[in-house]
């Protein structure tokens, strides 16, 4: 029999709410935690470990038929993958952010304005639909130190309780997208897994009706 297969966060803020749900779902899996693919006991469904980033291409690829994964990174990189549910965790936004001390009137304060983001499609589109033209500079984390160290005038990246920001002497000036975690569906997936994908649908459906 066919197996479905899903990508989960390796680490992070999603691995273990994603391991919660499944298991909310009654899905035990075998988990060796040093191991990058695992069985589940009592569902037909392998379940990979993988890197947050890497995941929309997997799932692009049909290498992985679902995922658990943040919307904020499918907005960022996961053209033609569909949402098959909200999940309701791992909440968080995109923010546009600035010094504390400077003032702030509108999106058109960044116009010629250098952005250290690790989300440059998503601030891209932003500033593209306002008229804005900025100066974009790509990091892979740490995004809020960029203004103290004179590399950027504003950031774009995640705010989830905001003490990042707040360490950081940064303000939250404009709100581009609002995120949850999402199960997320392979344009490849077959008909046969197509199948088992709804049975863990109907799952899900319960638990998260059993947790409002
Ligand atoms: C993430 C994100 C923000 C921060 C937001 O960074 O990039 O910096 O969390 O959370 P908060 O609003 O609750 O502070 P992470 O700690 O994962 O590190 P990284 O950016 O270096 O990957
Ligand atoms: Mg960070």
């Amino acid at each position: 029999m066919k197996k479905l297969k899903i990508a989960i966060q390796k680490s992070g803020r999603l691995n273990e709410d994603s391991l919660n749900i499944l298991k909310d779902c009654g899905i035990s899996i075998d988990n060796g935690k040093d191991q990058l693919k695992a069985a589940a006991r009592n569902f037909p469904l392998e379940v990979f470990y993988l890197r947050n980033g890497d995941i929309p291409q997997y799932l692009r690829d049909g290498v992985v038929d679902i995922a658990i994964i943040g919307e904020n990174v499918l907005v960022e990189k996961g053209e033609n993958i569909t949402i098959a549910e909200k999940l309701g965790f791992s909440k968080c936004k995109v923010s546009l952010a600035i010094p504390k001390g400077e003032t702030y009137n509108s999106v058109k304060d960044f116009e010629g304005k250098r952005i250290a983001t690790s989300y440059p499609e998503t601030v891209k589109a932003y500033l593209k639909e306002k008229g804005v033209n900025a100066d974009l500079h790509i990091i892979n984390g740490s995004v809020e130190i960029a203004p103290n160290i004179g590399l950027a005038d504003a950031i774009c990246d995640i705010v989830s309780s905001g003490s990042t920001l707040f360490k950081n002497n940064l303000k939250e000036v404009e709100v581009m997208l609002k995120s949850e975690a999402v199960l997320a569906v392979s344009p490849k997936i077959d008909d046969e897994r197509q199948q088992l994908l709804q049975k863990l649908r109907f799952r899900i459906q319960s638990v998260l009706t059993a947790r409002e």
